[in-house]
């Protein structure tokens, strides 16, 4: 497969075109950035892990029925993908109380939740990513019914294999961001998941191992990456 021209570059990913119209190549960058791109930086060999978790992790979603825009990685950094349309929604769902949420309402970090909390963004950079409703989404016609509709029960799937699974290596998700694409028709997870887009807490310290390290300068960031995708993969 023939690499093309770069169709988009994101804060930490690039894509392109290939010499297949239903496929394009995601490359992971190193570069990091929060708090809608205020702060800015770099985490050594971020890309690299992101890459190996993100294909780890949607490999096992494929195999419990989910499926998701991942085809195989190609080298350390890229991964082939299906060429899909990213809605302009980001999808939060949260187990536990902890950074915007627990900011917004007052709550104490850590908190469980007796059912997760589901939240939709507004993929908008100018605007901030706002958060927005079901009534929002239709209104400014990010989706439709039945797309928004089949969101919502893939990403409870999810949280429960994703749960079931970061719990065996001692991990908690804390929450978590998706994105959704159109494929031929049909709605797919797509983007990716790593320590950019969950809140991953040992179980039992509750040591941060996830982007609030660089978010909130706790140091260990790179290794914190490193320890992530090592539990994965052992
Ligand atoms: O900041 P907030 O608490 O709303 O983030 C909730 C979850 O969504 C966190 O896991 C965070 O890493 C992820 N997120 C993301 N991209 C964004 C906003 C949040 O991956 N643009």
């Amino acid at each position: 497969i023939e690499k093309l021209q770069m169709l988009y570059e994101g804060k930490a990913k690039k894509v392109y075109k290939t010499s297949h119209e239903d496929q394009y190549i995601v490359e992971y960058k190193d570069d990091a950035t929060a708090f809608n791109g205020e702060k800015k930086g770099t985490i050594t060999n971020k890309g690299i892990v992101n890459n190996q978790m993100t294909a780890l992790i949607f490999s096992i979603l494929k195999e419990q029925g989910i499926d998701n825009h991942y085809i195989e990685t190609l080298s350390d950094r890229e991964m082939l993908v299906k060429a899909v349309k990213i809605l302009p929604v980001e999808v939060i769902l949260r187990n536990a109380a902890a950074g915007s949420i627990a900011k917004r309402l007052g709550l104490e970090e850590g908190k469980i939740f007796k059912t997760p909390v589901l939240e939709f963004c507004y993929k908008n950079d100018a605007l901030g990513d706002p958060m927005i409703n079901e009534d929002h989404v239709m209104v400014l016609e990010l989706a439709t019914e039945e797309e928004i509709k089949a969101i919502k029960v893939l990403t409870i799937k999810i949280n429960d294999v994703l749960k079931k699974f970061f719990i065996e290596k001692n991990l908690k998700l804390i929450d978590f961001k998706l994105e959704f694409g159109l494929y031929k028709g049909q709605v797919i997870l797509a983007d990716e998941i790593s320590p950019d887009t969950c809140r991953l807490w040992d179980v039992h310290t509750n040591e941060k191992l996830d982007k609030d390290r660089f978010r909130r300068d706790l140091g260990n960031v790179e290794e914190s990456y490193q320890e992530v995708l090592s539990r994965l993969k052992g």
